[in-house]
């Protein structure tokens, strides 16, 4: 496992106590990605549906009730995550890698999976899925884009050069990965969703809350000094909307695969 993986994995695994309390845009996430999934919906009952980077399990428990599946592979990298899903009835946790998925060929017929898998390799990843899906079988994915965290972005660039914001692909690069992967893009869509706090010390706050503060690219960083910090704080400030609120934008790309042969 990479250096940056072991960094991503620890950080959700630590967030695991404080992820749903802080998770309000990624339930607002997966009930887009519900919507999508119900605008492609599957061919056949399903039997077996994996959650791919399950998280603590809230975020699919809108499709389970929907789709009533008689197993569920809950797959999650972090252990801390896996550990809130104990004594649910139908239902296998997993520890492991999307990237490598712990399954044999063609043993799932859908595979849903809300924004883990922007942390990915997009060709690894779409392989992947495309591997364990059964012909016939759809996967719903909700990844996020190159717009993601903009404002933040923005804000830092006043202060030093470092990558605080990793760059997410774009929906070309989901698409063709996942054509290359084996699977035939039924439907994709793109949507802003925010965080809103009253202050961005809130917002970031809310960020390590849900485990996705390794959003940068470097190794530790120093904190940030005061006058850096009031200078970041200040940025910020243009974003407030009218409600008094300050918004952390998320690019959401939502797609909706089929795996045909
Ligand atoms: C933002 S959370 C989303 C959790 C859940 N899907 C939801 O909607 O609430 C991202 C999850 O993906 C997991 N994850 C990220 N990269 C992963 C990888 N390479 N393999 C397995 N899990 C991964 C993290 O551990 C974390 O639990």
């Amino acid at each position: 496992m990479t250096e940056r993986k072991q960094r991503v994995r620890a950080a959700f695994d630590r967030a695991a106590a404080t992820y749903d309390a802080a998770a309000a845009v990624q339930r607002e996430i997966c009930g887009h990605l519900l919507d999508l999934a119900k605008a492609h919906p599957p061919g056949a009952p399903v039997q077996r549906l994996l959650d791919a980077g399950c998280g603590t399990g809230t975020g699919a428990t809108v499709l389970i009730d929907w789709l009533a599946p008689a197993r569920r592979y809950a797959l999650d990298f972090a252990p801390g995550m896996l550990a809130c899903h104990v004594d649910r009835p139908g239902q296998t946790a997993i520890c492991g890698d999307l990237e490598h998925l712990p399954l044999a060929d063609a043993s799932v017929d859908a595979i849903w999976s809300s924004l883990a898998v922007q942390w990915c390799n997009p060709a690894r990843v779409m392989a992947e899925l495309g591997r364990v899906l059964q012909a016939g079988g759809t996967a719903w994915v909700a990844t996020l884009g190159p717009q993601t965290l903009w404002e933040l972005r923005d804000a830092f660039r006043g202060i030093d050069d470092a990558e605080h914001v990793i760059g997410f692909h774009g929906p070309d690069t989901w698409q063709q990965s996942a054509i290359q992967g084996g699977l035939q893009v039924a439907g994709c869509r793109r949507i802003p969703a925010a965080a809103t706090a009253g202050s961005l010390r809130h917002l970031l706050k809310d960020i390590k809350a849900i485990g996705a503060h390794q959003v940068g690219s470097g190794r530790r960083r120093k904190p940030l000094g005061k006058a850096a910090w009031r200078q970041l704080e200040a940025t910020y400030e243009r974003h407030r909307r009218t409600d008094g609120l300050l918004p952390a934008t998320y690019d959401v790309i939502l797609l909706a695969l089929h795996r045909t042969d």
